[in-house]
């Protein structure tokens, strides 16, 4: 684990001295007009560029562990030693430099050149994504980073390419993203590396033993290896009264551009569901004026995954801007513009959207006849219990080595490593996944940063003040630190998600 030490842009060309670089220190500095940051290991020296390749974020404020430089925002993972992206959510490298040390002076020298592909052998035949989101794409990113040749489809029931899915409900649905912004990779993309995507189209049947899947248009696709990573749907709930175009759900892309549509011209909306989804719909419509009533069953947001204390913090967040909570009720009834609650108070709304959780997606794999648990049940290689399908993100139930039990999660980070783990497994490299969960979600301008797994917790410890938005809570049972959420302490959130990783490879040193 390093710190990171804060010098003025310097030069790198011309040198540096060696006593300005301790061990497990970051210095920042340029190089013919890049911003690139030099970082020590021991007696190793390394260069890199200075911003991450997901949303910009300053890795000068990242955290090292071994030869990996961690982003500080979204907890990307670099190598210090290739630049190569080796976890989401970045999925491109970020260039490296030569460092040569003469006499106690550092040179930053010439960019290094990317590693070539590896060779694959005994490859699959063709492989097949169900799913164009963010494991879909992440997989298939990876096949082809590691030298898969073959073809590769990815059938996608979305009508739009991969986007930034998360952004669906933040920056985009305030109005400060722009539409352009929101493909995670250009059409070009696709074309370029050879990656077959199907849009507005869905799988509906697999046949394991013939290697097969059946699209609703009638069309069949082989396969050698195949991988579900169909995600999750929003919980619909019926509302008596209510008329379709009354009620939004915001999944897809489409889902985001018709609730903006309606917001064009509406006035109030009333968010059914205090989920982070639903929060973060009530903080971009607030962002365009628009009022906001939030009803939820529950006594305060957000509490069965944050805790009472966080809860009511986030709540006071979006009370200060003029969100109202109905807790504990829900919707009874709707005519027209006047919504009925259980309590019997009555709002007035243009619309309402649905936020109240999500179910995975798992037809086809109870179709397929694939082991099936509350998600798509899959080993530690993320394969399901038949071989040579894999399945990952929203739908896999997964045995988390951290927990010591099966779960399943919907946060886009694990989504996209999960796919990359996957795609590498899809190629017989037997990697484990034994990521640490994590998830942000995003309340105006502040940003909530979660580590690990807690479903259960005896004791809650706050260090700092969530009132001050600076603190770390760890939820903790018998004693042990299952997750940290941080606010305005990105550092700590990266050491945390470490120290759980060092405390697994403890476990396993043990065992061994
Ligand atoms: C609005 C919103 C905001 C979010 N914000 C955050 C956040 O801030 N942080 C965070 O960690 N997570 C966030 N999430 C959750 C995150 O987006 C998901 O965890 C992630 O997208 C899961 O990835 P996935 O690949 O499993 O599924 P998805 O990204 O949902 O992709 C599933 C894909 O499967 C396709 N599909 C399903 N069935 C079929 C079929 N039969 N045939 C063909 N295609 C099919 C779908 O069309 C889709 O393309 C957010 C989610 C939403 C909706
Ligand atoms: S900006 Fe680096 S992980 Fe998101």
């Amino acid at each position: 684990m390093a710190e990171t030490q804060e010098t003025k842009k310097a030069d790198l060309r011309h040198g540096f001295p060696v006593r300005d670089l301790r061990d497990g220190v970051m210095v920042s500095g340029e190089v013919d007009g890049e911003e690139v940051v030099v970082a020590r290991r021991g007696e190793e020296f390394f260069a890199i560029g200075a911003h991450c390749t997901h949303y910009g974020g300053p890795l000068a404020e990242g955290l090292i562990v071994e030869d990996t430089i961690r982003c500080p925002w979204h907890h990307a993972c670099f190598s210090l030693r290739t630049g190569e992206a080796l976890r989401a959510p970045a999925l491109d490298r970020v260039s490296c430099w030569r460092v040569e040390a003469l006499g106690d002076k550092i040179f930053v020298r010439e960019k290094l050149t990317p590693l070539p592909l590896r060779d694959v052998t005994d490859v699959p035949s063709s492989v097949v994504i169900v799913g164009g989101g963010a494991a879909g794409l992440a997989a298939a990113d990876m096949l082809r980073r590691e030298g898969y040749d073959g073809p590769l489809i990815i059938v996608s029931g979305d009508d739009s390419p991969p986007v930034d899915r998360p952004n669906l409900s933040k920056d985009y649905l305030a109005g400060t993203a722009q539409e352009d912004w929101m493909p995670l990779r250009p059409p070009d993309y696709y074309r370029d590396r050879r990656i077959d995507l199907l849009l507005r189209s869905r799988v509906s049947s697999v046949d394991p033993k013939r290697k097969q899947v059946s699209l609703e248009n009638g069309k069949l696709l082989e396969f050698g290896a195949l991988l579900l990573a169909t995600g999750a749907d929003p919980v619909r709930l019926p509302i008596e009264g209510a008329t379709d175009s009354q009620v939004l759900y915001l999944r897809t892309f489409a889902d985001s551009k018709a609730i903006l549509a309606q917001a064009a011209r509406a006035k109030r909306a009333v968010v059914v569901g205090a989920s982070f989804i639903g929060l973060e719909v009530a903080a971009s419509l607030r962002a365009r004026g628009i009022l906001v009533d939030v009803v939820a069953p529950e006594h305060q947001p957000l509490e069965r995954v944050l805790g009472v204390e966080v809860g009511l913090f986030i709540r006071k967040l979006h009370e200060a801007r003029d969100v109202t909570f109905h807790l504990g009720e829900t919707v009874s009834r709707v005519r027209g513009r006047t919504i009925t609650l259980t309590s019997g108070t009555v709002l007035d709304a243009d619309f309402l959207v649905l936020g109240v959780g999500v179910h995975p997606s798992l037809s086809l794999a109870e179709q397929a006849g694939l082991a099936i648990d509350r998600g798509i049940t899959v080993n530690e290689y993320l394969e399901t219990s038949v071989a040579g399908i894999f399945a990952a993100g929203d739908a896999a139930r997964w045995p988390d080595p951290h927990t010591g039990e099966r779960i399943r999660v919907e946060h886009w980070v694990v989504a996209e490593r999960q796919g990359q783990v996957a795609a590498k497994n899809i190629l017989g490299r037997r990697e484990k996944f034994n990521a640490v969960p994590f998830f942000w979600s995003q309340h105006y301008d502040v940003a909530i940063r979660y580590v690990g797994h807690a479903e259960k917790w005896d004791a809650v410890e706050i260090d700092g003040s969530l009132e001050a938005r600076d603190c770390a809570v760890t939820y903790k049972k018998g004693g042990r630190a299952l997750a940290v959420v941080t606010i305005s302490r990105d550092l700590l959130s990266l050491k945390a998600e470490a120290s759980m990783e060092a405390e697994l490879l403890s476990q396993r040193q043990q065992v061994a």
